[in-house]
Formats: structure tokens, sequence, C-alpha cells
């Protein structure tokens, strides 16, 4: 009995100085990490961002793709960012050939730079932004941590081999995810990020004429759908843009999951969600509830994949600019 009463008062206590000290989290960063060193830092972000939607929400995706690209390679510090150099960077790399809206980051940059000169880091802003697009196109909010600092490397190689591409089939998807202490749920959620943008005909054109090889199609895409895409890409046609979410890719919503499990989603990796039970019975359940949890899930695996691989303390640097390494 007593010494139950001493676990309690311990526990009290803790749970006391946990909410005086702002406690971070193991990986070194916190909610608020700027509110003494910048305490508008947030505010300027989300005025930057909601200015950049008004006139092209159409970087809505692209933005929130860019946090997802930064983490996957050498964790969330910015290295997506930098210009190449005197080595070819991650911008350079195939698949980061489709990003857009570093004009948009280097805004942000500037005001911040402006309000409170080298205190917020570039990784931070990336994070942030991914959270305002989001909540700009109706979607989700949560509370971003930050306290990341940025990297002084980034290489074209490693974005090479280290993002996933949309050809991977769901056990290369969980692998990938895993490999950075990402869950099988976590990927099913983030995948939702499918609800915005758009992709070029190049990302899925295989599915359409040559699956195999043999100029086929991939049994998974539903016919009626491979029609109605024949029709916007055009064999050989790498350019064009189809919208991943076709009528709704400018708002975030939980449609992503009605249109996979119609087996009409865009790529093969949307397709394999339903080759594994969980990932499958995830997307009958917000496809037929009319995506009950999806939001609330999102955030939660967004928080998660902005802890990947982070640089905190004393490690890395604080970018006067994005593009450039200090
Ligand atoms: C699970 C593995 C994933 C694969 C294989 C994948 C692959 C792709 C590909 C190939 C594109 C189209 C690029 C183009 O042709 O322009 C794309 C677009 C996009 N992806 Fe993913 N993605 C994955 C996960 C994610 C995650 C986790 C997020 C964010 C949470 C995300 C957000 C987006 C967005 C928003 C777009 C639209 C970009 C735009 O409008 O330009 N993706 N993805």
């Amino acid at each position: 009995m007593v010494a139950s009463k001493g676990f309690y008062c311990l526990f009290l206590q803790l749970l006391l100085l946990s909410f005086v000290f702002d406690v971070a989290n193991s990986q070194g960063l916190k909610v608020g990490f700027y509110r003494k060193t910048c305490p508008n830092a947030e505010a300027i972000v989300k005025k930057v961002v909601d200015q950049a939607m008004s006139v092209a929400p159409s970087l809505s995706g692209p933005l929130l793709r860019m946090h997802f690209h930064d983490c996957f390679v050498r964790g969330c510090e910015g290295s997506v960012l930098l210009n190449s150099s005197t080595q070819q960077a991650e911008k350079d790399a195939f698949p980061n050939l489709s990003l857009r809206g570093y004009q948009v980051i280097d805004r942000v940059k500037s005001a911040l730079e402006k309000a409170c000169p080298g205190v917020v880091s570039c990784s931070d802003i990336l994070a942030l932004v991914a959270r305002d697009v989001v909540v700009a196109m109706k979607g989700p909010s949560w509370k971003v941590e930050t306290g990341r600092r940025d990297g002084r490397v980034s290489n074209i190689t490693e974005a090479l081999t280290n993002l996933i591409p949309p050809t991977a089939n769901i056990t290369q998807l969980k692998s990938g995810f895993q490999q950075r202490g990402l869950s099988v749920k976590d990927l099913v959620v983030l995948s939702g990020g499918h609800t915005l943008g758009t992709s070029h005909c190049s990302s899925f054109s295989s599915r359409l004429y040559n699956f195999t090889g043999k100029g086929d199609t991939d049994p998974d895409l539903d016919p009626k759908y491979i029609a109605k895409l024949k029709n916007k890409c055009k064999q050989g046609d790498a350019n064009s843009l189809v919208e991943m979410d076709p009528g709704s890719f400018k708002t975030f919503d939980e449609s992503y999951y009605t249109l996979v499990g119609k087996r009409r989603g865009l790529f093969v990796s949307d397709a394999a969600l339903l080759d594994d039970s969980e990932t499958k019975a995830y997307v009958k359940l917000q496809a037929t509830t009319h995506g009950s949890t999806f939001f609330e899930d999102f955030g939660v695996s967004m928080i998660k994949m902005g802890r990947i691989g982070v640089l905190t303390g004393s490690s890395g640097e604080i970018r006067k600019e994005c593009a450039l390494v200090n």
C-alpha cells in the first residue's frame, strides 16, 4: 500500500514536470519548439502557404509529396531541397523531377529569416508546409513536432535507391516503410495522400499498354478505367498529367480509398493495398464509412513520418537558404 502510494506520487510528479518543461520526445523534437525563439514561426508559414494556395492550389500535391521524399532519403533533414554542386543532388533524381513548389519553400524561408534570422530549419519548414497545404485543401490538421536541423549532404544515387517506385508490390512497400520505423497501417494511411494532386502518364502507362512486355494491360486495373485513362494518355505520351483522384484532386478527402476499392488506384503500388489483409481491410473500411478515421489517422502517421532520421541538438545546421548549405 505504502509502495503503491509512493509510486503514485512519483508518477504525478513526472506528469507535472512534463507539463512544466515541455519535454521533447526521444528524437529531440517537440511541438512548439520555436515558441520562445520565433513565436510567430508557424503563423508566418501558414500565411505564406495560404497565400500560395489561393492562387495555385495545384501546388498542394507536390508540396505534400516533397516532405515524404525528404523523409525517405537520409531522413527529414531537408536534403531534397539542396541544389546540385560538385555532386548531383537528390533534386535531380528522376522521381524528384516532378516535384514543384520550391519557390513556396523559399518564400516561407525568407519571411522567417526576416522575422528571426538563422532560427527555423528548412526541414521543419517542409513539415509545417505539408500540414498547412493539407489544411488548406480541407483536410485534417495535426500538431507538427519541430526542432529538426538541416543536413549538409544530398546525393542523387541515394534518392534513386531509397524512393519507392510506383511499380512496387505489397512486399516491397511494407519493407520500405518498415525499414523507416513505419507500420503497415502507416503505409495504407499515408498512401491516402494520393487524394491530392496529379501524376504524369509515365508513372502508370505500362499498366495500360505493356504490363508484362507483351502489349497487355494490368488485370488489377478496372478495364473501364483503362479505357478512360488511354484517352488521356496515348501510347508513348509521358508528359500529360492525370488527376489521381478525379473530380476532387484539389480536395483532401477519403475518396482515394473508394477508388482503390474499385480497382481504380493509378499505380501498381496503390492497387497493391488490396493484396494484404490489413491494408485491404483499411481500404474497405474507409471506403464504406466515408473515411471514419482517415483524417485522424493521417495526422498520426504524418507525425511518425516526420520523425524519420531527424538531426537535432547540435547536429547539422540551420540553413540560411534552403537550396544551399551554409
Ligand atoms: C507508398 C509509396 C508511394 C509511391 C510508390 C508513390 C508514388 C508516387 C508517384 C509515382 C507519383 C506521381 C508522380 C508524377 O508522375 O508526377 C506520386 C504523386 C504523389 N504522391 Fe506519392 N507515392 C507514395 C507515397 C506517398 C506518400 C506517403 C505521400 C504523402 C503522404 C504521397 C503523396 C503524393 C502526392 C500528394 C502526389 C501528387 C503530386 C503532384 O500533384 O505533383 N505519396 N506518388
